[in-house]
């Protein structure tokens, strides 16, 4: 199982049996305008499945993957991601007219539209080793579509790709079939994990790049009309294919440069005296800068910013716009100073050892709302302070299963559900993730079973500061001056 998802459990509709259970989730109900097709259940392709399914009934959408456990789950009662509002919506059409299955080749047969929604990673070996997207499962996804296609199809590209990755497809599915047609589109998704079912059913916009063809534009128009069975049509927006390509990893690269932008700031506030919350108010009220992706933290994390800036960054490379390539790489060099920045500050708040101190560690998914842990800020940081010899109590409200296998066999830790046991006996707390309920702790009872002096170092500002200095804490918040008892 890839890292990310949860483990599925029991499957809780026990008075059916398994084969009914197939049967009913396998076999379409009626007929449908079209059948729709997604390669890929992972955390794009299951909630975008599940949303499409409610709001076409006329559609008939499978969602497929190599991974039989993460089809078994979509199947099952325990679902494979944590998104709020997202089983709702999947309870709703499961069997009627959506349907998870480990039949790939079938399905791919059946299609008239195929999404293609398999993860798209940094390459890990070779050449671009370290920047460049491994293309392998996309590679591999085109050649299982052009073995078992009969009939034309339109293929959508889902993922995250490099900007002309539809040309490389292209070649791949006609090389050999001259029989059937494939038509590419590119549809990037914009969503984001903890709120993906509110980005999808009301998305900022839907990009649609398409050939400029007949063809292209009769593909295009396709998946417009899927669109509008929801989607208001100024939000629609059609491109030529290089440009959607292109808008979905430069959107990325904006908001994680806003947040490397104030990270960068936050730093020069906590030896200026001045307040990063104050400044990126200040800074976000002119309309043409805008509030949003201005908050301070321990750096960004997820499955995506990473990737997709290092991802254009090597295309800048590879044309040789090499001051344009470092421009971007900039991006990931601050987040990767500002995680180092957060665990340093830790060490010297803590008279520069932490040999044999506790710390408990509050979040470990990448962001709140969601289980996820790929390229989670705290994979990072509990490493170094690992290093640095503390001992470390993590929780996390959904991210604990994960959180295990990130950092299987190192020792010197444990996962705790309750944030209250996690703290007790600690010298300080890293707050890593900002989840709603650690602004409701009890932080008095918190402090009276610690070690004292008791350090909280705020990587989210998301506490009351003055409340918590009041209690007898020493509190670090980023991009602000300490407040001490020293
Ligand atoms: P994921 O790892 O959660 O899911 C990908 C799934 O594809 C896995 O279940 C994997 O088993 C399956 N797969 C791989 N190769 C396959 C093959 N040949 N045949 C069938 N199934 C195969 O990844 P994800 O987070 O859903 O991301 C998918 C794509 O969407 C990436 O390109 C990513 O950049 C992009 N994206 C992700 C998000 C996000 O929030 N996670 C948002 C927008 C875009
Ligand atoms: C991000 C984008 O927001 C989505 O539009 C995009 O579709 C997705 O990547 C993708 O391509 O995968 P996601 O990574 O799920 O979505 O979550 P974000 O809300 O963007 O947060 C990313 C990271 O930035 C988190 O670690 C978050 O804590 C951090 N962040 C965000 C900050 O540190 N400060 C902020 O002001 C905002």
């Amino acid at each position: 199982m890839s890292k990310g998802l949860v483990r599925s459990g029991p499957d809780l509709f026990s008075f059916k049996s398994a084969k009914h259970r197939a049967e009913k989730f396998l076999m379409p109900q009626k007929d449908f305008k079209k059948n729709i097709l997604c390669i890929g259940a992972g955390y794009v392709g299951g909630p975008t499945m599940t949303i499409i399914a409610n709001k076409c009934s006329d559609y008939k959408i499978t969602v497929v993957d190599i991974s039989k456990e993460r089809i078994a789950a979509w199947n099952s009662n325990e679902l494979p991601i944590f998104e709020p509002g997202l089983k709702d919506r999947l309870l709703k059409v499961r069997g009627k007219n959506l349907f998870f299955s480990n039949d790939i080749d079938t399905s791919i047969d059946q299609a008239d539209i195929i999404f293609v929604c398999v993860n798209t990673p940094i390459k890990k070996f070779g050449e671009g080793a370290g920047k460049a997207v491994d293309l392998q499962f996309i590679e591999q996804t085109a050649r299982r579509i052009k073995e078992n296609s009969k009939s034309n199809k339109i293929i959508v590209e889902k993922s995250t790709l490099p900007v002309r990755a539809a040309a490389t497809l292209e070649n791949i599915l006609h090389s050999g079939n001259e029989k059937v047609r494939f038509e590419i589109l590119s549809n990037p998704e914009f969503m984001a994990e903890g709120t993906a079912v509110r980005d999808m059913e009301f998305p900022d916009r839907v990009l649609i790049g398409s050939k400029d063809t007949p063809a292209g534009l009769a593909a295009r128009q396709e998946l417009v009309d899927l669109y509008l069975h929801w989607v208001p049509k100024e939000n629609l927006i059609t491109t030529n294919l290089w440009s959607s390509e292109l808008s979905k990893l430069v959107s990325n690269g904006f908001l994680a440069q806003r947040i490397s932008s104030i990270n960068s700031i936050a730093t020069l506030c906590e030896v200026t005296e001045a307040d990063v919350t104050e400044v990126s108010k200040a800074v976000g009220k002119d309309s043409r800068i805008g509030p949003k992706f201005l908050n301070a933290g321990p750096g960004f994390g997820g499955s995506c910013f990473r990737k997709d800036i290092l991802n254009l960054v090597y295309l800048c490379e590879h044309y040789q716009l090499n001051e344009v390539a470092s421009f971007w790489e900039q991006v990931v060099s601050l987040n990767d100073y500002q995680m180092e920045h957060y665990v340093r500050r830790i060490l010297q708040a803590m008279f520069n050892t932490l040999a044999g101190k506790k710390l408990a560690v509050f979040g470990f998914a990448f962001k709140p709302n969601t289980g996820d842990t790929r390229d989670s800020p705290a994979i990072y940081i509990c490493k170094r302070l690992l290093e640095e010899k503390a001992y470390l109590r993590i929780t996390d409200p959904q991210a604990l299963k994960n959180a295990r296998n990130d950092l299987q066999d190192l020792e010197n830790l444990e996962f705790v559900e309750d944030p209250y046991k996690a703290a007790e006996g600690v010298h300080g707390i890293a707050l890593i993730t900002d989840w709603a309920e650690y602004s409701k702790l009890d932080f008095q009872e918190i402090f009276d079973k610690m070690e004292k002096p008791a350090f909280i170092f705020d990587g989210r500002n998301q506490l009351n500061r003055l409340a918590l200095f009041d209690i007898g804490f020493n509190v670090y918040s980023v991009g602000k001056a300490p407040l001490t008892h020293f």
